[in-house]
């Protein structure tokens, strides 16, 4: 507890209890896998019975369309973001430096004594960056996953973003390994489990509301899941191809629902791939976080490439296959529904799967909805006078 001295002119000089001032922190998000995250840690922040933390939301506008970034705002209960970058699309140094220029302003301006990043996109690494210069305290949620592949944009990010941290919020006992390995001192490191699991469990009910099984005309573990937007996967014509054959020859025996990342879209309209036009192969828009657990939940099984659906099927327990030579995930792998998959192995795996038990796999400690929670309370502890 900090304590005040009255004014000498004050009778009594005597030092009194006064309420500590709240934290200012700026939290950011930039993409659609970031909403998620943010929303239980601002929702945990606005709750805090001790009104200890002060935060404001930054929307760096990485994702920006109605389908990427709106929706998930009004489905997550999310407020307006405070302050808005709009950076857009861009290559990714480009859009990095964008948002690095314009965040670099609002701190300027805002003065946080902390700020708090998610995951692993170029916003993340951008805002870490800014902090790093500027000597502001960096939280990282999500910090220690791996996928030891710098071919991936993301683990670029992830590395940079770890290297400059105050506070590395790690979901699992694996990241806390990778993150000793690689000299980040322990006293900085605090398993706190996947605040992921939070969103899906505030959102849950909601998401057993909709009714997009009906409109898409399919049936409870009768249908499988797909998206797919990695540039390794969609990039190039030859695998994009290669796996709209797999899904399409799959979409024979049961229906395929896939949502179409904006990415994926742009990809298959160059690369000519033949007639999506089966009725087997549902190819919709981009939809929305409640639908996407909904299908997650019903699928006979998933197939992706997404970071956020390996885990989000991993707590539903319905199986996955995952289109990558490796994951930042592995606990996904270990005790969860989670398999790696490639092109050459795609249709084995697809049978294996189609065969397999409709629930597998356990979820992981700490992933119980109570992340966010002990998020807050790290940067509590951190903080606290000496
Ligand atoms: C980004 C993240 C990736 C994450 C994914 C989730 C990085 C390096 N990548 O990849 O980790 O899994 O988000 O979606 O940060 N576009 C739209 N509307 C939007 C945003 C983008 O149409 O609201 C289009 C643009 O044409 C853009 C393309 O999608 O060029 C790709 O967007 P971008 O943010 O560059 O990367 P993602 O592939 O979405």
């Amino acid at each position: 507890m900090l304590t005040e001295t009255l004014p000498v002119s004050s009778r009594n000089l005597v030092s009194v209890p006064t309420a500590r001032r709240a934290l200012k922190i700026l939290m950011v998000a930039g993409a659609r896998p970031n909403f998620m995250k943010v929303a239980p840690l601002l929702r945990a922040a606005r709750m805090d019975s001790s009104s200890r933390f002060d935060c404001r939301l930054v929307h760096t506008g990485q994702h920006y369309d109605q389908a990427m970034s709106d929706i998930f705002f009004s489905e997550l209960g999310l407020p307006r973001p405070d302050i808005n970058l709009e950076v857009g699309s861009g290559s990714h140094a480009v859009q990095t430096a964008k948002v690095m220029e314009r965040f670099d302003h609002v701190c300027e301006e805002e003065q946080p004594e902390w700020v708090v990043v998610v995951g692993d996109v170029n916003s993340t690494v951008a805002c870490a960056l800014v902090c790093a210069k500027r000597n502001i305290k960096l939280a990282h949620v999500e910090a220690g996953l791996r996928s030891f592949d710098r071919s991936m944009p993301e683990e670029i990010n992830r590395i940079v973003t770890d290297a400059v941290a105050d506070l590395l919020l790690t979901p699992s006992e694996d990241a806390d390994e990778n993150l000793r390995r690689e000299g980040i001192a322990p006293q900085k490191i605090r398993l706190v489990g996947n605040v992921m699991i939070d969103s899906i469990v505030d959102n849950l009910e909601r998401a057993r509301e909709r009714n997009i099984l009906q409109t898409l005309g399919v049936e409870e573990r009768r249908f499988v899941y797909v998206t797919l937007h990695r540039p390794s996967n969609v990039d190039h014509a030859e695998s994009l191809r290669g796996i709209m054959a797999h899904l399409t020859e799959l979409s024979t025996r049961l229906p395929v629902v896939f949502p179409i990342h904006p990415r994926t879209r742009k990809m298959l309209a160059e690369s000519s791939v033949g007639n999506l036009g089966y009725s087997g192969l549902r190819l919709i828009e981009p939809i929305g976080y409640h639908d996407s657990l909904c299908l997650t939940e019903q699928a006979r099984f998933v197939l992706t490439d997404s970071g956020g659906l390996q885990e989000e099927s991993t707590f539903f327990r319905t199986p996955c296959l995952t289109l990558r030579p490796n994951t930042e995930r592995p606990i996904t792998v270990q005790i969860g529904s989670n398999r790696l998959t490639s092109l050459p192995q795609l249709q084995r795996d697809i049978e294996q799967r189609l065969q397999g038990p409709e629930r597998i796999g356990e979820i992981p400690p700490l992933w119980d909805g109570r992340a966010a929670g002990r998020v807050l309370e790290a940067i509590a502890a951190t903080s606290a006078p000496e």
